[in-house]
């Protein structure tokens, strides 16, 4: 069935503000095929309908397409910002002795409120149940069921010591369970940042958290939504945005601060001890401010989260490169391209911005020009695997096989463990009858990807998306078709 995605992306938008383009129309066409048959709509005419009409239907759709992606203590500097400076600060100027009121906006399962109460729970102890009020928002009514369990698994827990484990979970099965001194601090509710109005118990915080849920709107839609943001903040509120996510944030609604090298931004009278406050973000003039030494009073250095992990200092330059990074990977290309234009423009020549514009040249067949950036980039770094990656691909993609060959050979001879070159370098040897040559390289492939740690590729920059387990399957496939079986290799998964 072929289905006319644009309406649904339209009452998507409209309703909820998310833009589903690349892979988000992948996974729009497979949500739209599953409802169409669990409703049993005989078209998708009169499933469009019964998403209009059905407050219900459009919720489940949504929950299909968000994306909840998170775990606990994610970007942790920004959670001691928030313990060290941020409350402490808040907590002095409050008046009326009130609870101090958090929110996580675009919470998904949790991981980012309860981070939020065992970061302060570590600082103030008991203190924190008088001290603050948590609040956790998100559209998607699953995850907030899921938040609201506290049942979490492994996969939450990247980058998480055995120690946080110990002292706030207990085992469930495979599974964990928080704790409820903690769990009991959140309460979660239905948002739609996108919402016209908001209800009495999402007003009046002191401090916002909404990171990695920008990403999803385009700018419009997140001035609006950072509207909203600082309409649901107290006068002298703090909106704490994920730091890859900051500058495509600084719309003019809030003002950008800068402490201890990290980014938020503050509404109202700005902080005295803040660095530097901006209306608005000048990047072309800004050079970032030296990162604080970590204060001689912290006291969670038995925290491995955050013990090694003094602030470090974000350049600007980093955060613009990782957020269109972020954007290619969302095949969001015109605004990555955006934020490299204005880093090729401050940094002339960088040859990770080249490579990364390249790349989405290449992507729209742009050769020549991404030939040209890759060359460039060349030059302040000869031995860079990602050019000789892109510009093996540029000659693959305009069938000049032997020229791609000799780039793909290039990047094998700068890095043997370069297991993506090999697999193209295969695949073009197969194409051209070479079988013996195309066995040895998918062979190749096979040994480096079953190793117990695969080894790194030595590509920096390109978001090529080539997960193990496929690119296995797909070299055990071609080695079967050219008869050479493939090898059981041992310490395979
Ligand atoms: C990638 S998660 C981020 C989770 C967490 N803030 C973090 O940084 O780990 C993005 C969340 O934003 C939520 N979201 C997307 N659009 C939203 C909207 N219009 N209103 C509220 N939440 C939204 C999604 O449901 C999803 O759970």
């Amino acid at each position: 069935m072929t289905l006319d995605l644009d309406p649904y992306k339209d009452l998507i938008k409209q309703r909820c503000g998310l833009v589903l383009e690349g892979n988000g129309e992948d996974k729009l066409t497979t949500v739209l095929a599953q409802r169409i048959g669990v409703t049993k709509s005989g078209n998708s005419a009169e499933y469009f309908h019964r998403l209009q009409s059905s407050k219900d239907e459009f919720q489940d759709l949504v929950n299909l397409l968000t994306i909840n992606e998170t775990y606990f203590f994610r970007e942790s500097e920004q959670l001691r910002l928030l313990t060290e400076r941020l409350v402490p600060r808040l907590l002095r100027q409050r008046a009326d002795g009130q609870p101090l009121r958090i929110l996580s906006a675009g919470c998904s399962s949790g991981e980012e409120p309860y981070s939020i109460v065992m970061s302060l729970r570590e600082k103030y102890g008991d203190d924190v149940s008088h001290l603050f009020s948590f609040s956790g928002g998100d559209i998607d009514t699953q995850a907030l069921a899921k938040a609201r369990s506290g049942r979490f698994s492994e996969f939450s827990f990247r980058g998480v010591g055995e120690h946080i484990k110990a002292r706030y979970f207990e085992h469930d099965g495979w599974n964990y369970r928080l704790k409820d001194e903690i769990r009991e601090r959140v309460e979660f509710h239905e948002m739609n940042l996108f919402a016209e109005t908001f209800p009495a118990a999402l007003h009046d915080f002191d401090i916002i958290f909404f990171r990695n849920v920008s990403i999803y709107f385009d700018t419009p839609t997140r001035r609006i939504i950072q509207k909203n943001l600082a309409a649901l903040l107290k006068d002298q509120g703090y909106l704490v945005i994920g730091t890859a996510e900051t500058l495509a944030n600084d719309l003019g609604v809030l003002a950008l601060v800068e402490e201890d090298g990290l980014f938020y931004f503050a509404k109202g009278q700005l902080p005295a001890t803040a660095a530097v406050p901006r209306p608005a973000f000048d990047f072309e003039r800004h050079v970032p401010a030296p990162a604080a030494s970590p204060e001689p009073s912290w006291t969670w250095s038995d925290l491995s989260v955050y013990g090694s992990s003094a602030v470090h200092l974000p350049v600007v330059e980093q955060f613009s490169f990782d957020l269109a990074r972020k954007y290619c990977e969302e095949k969001c290309h015109d605004e990555a391209l955006e934020m490299l234009t204005r880093l090729l423009k401050h940094t002339p020549g960088d040859a990770h911005a080249l490579l990364l514009q390249a790349h989405i040249q290449l992507n729209r067949k742009e050769f020549k020009r991404a030939e040209a950036g890759a060359r460039q980039a060349l030059q302040s770094d000869p031995w860079s695997i990602d050019a000789f990656v892109l510009l093996g691909l540029a000659a693959k993609w305009q069938e000049l096989s032997e020229e791609a060959v000799r780039w793909f050979k290039q990047a094998v001879y700068a890095r043997h463990e370069c297991w993506p070159a090999r697999y193209y370098l295969a695949d073009l040897y197969r194409a051209g009858g070479e079988a013996d040559k195309a066995q040895r390289e998918y062979r190749g492939v096979l040994q480096l990807l079953s190793l117990p740690m695969v080894p790194d590729h030595g590509i920096k920059v390109l978001p090529l998306g080539l997960p193990h387990a496929e690119l296995r399957f797909l070299c055990e496939h071609q080695l079967g078709k050219l008869g050479g079986t493939p090898q059981r290799l041992a310490g395979r998964k």
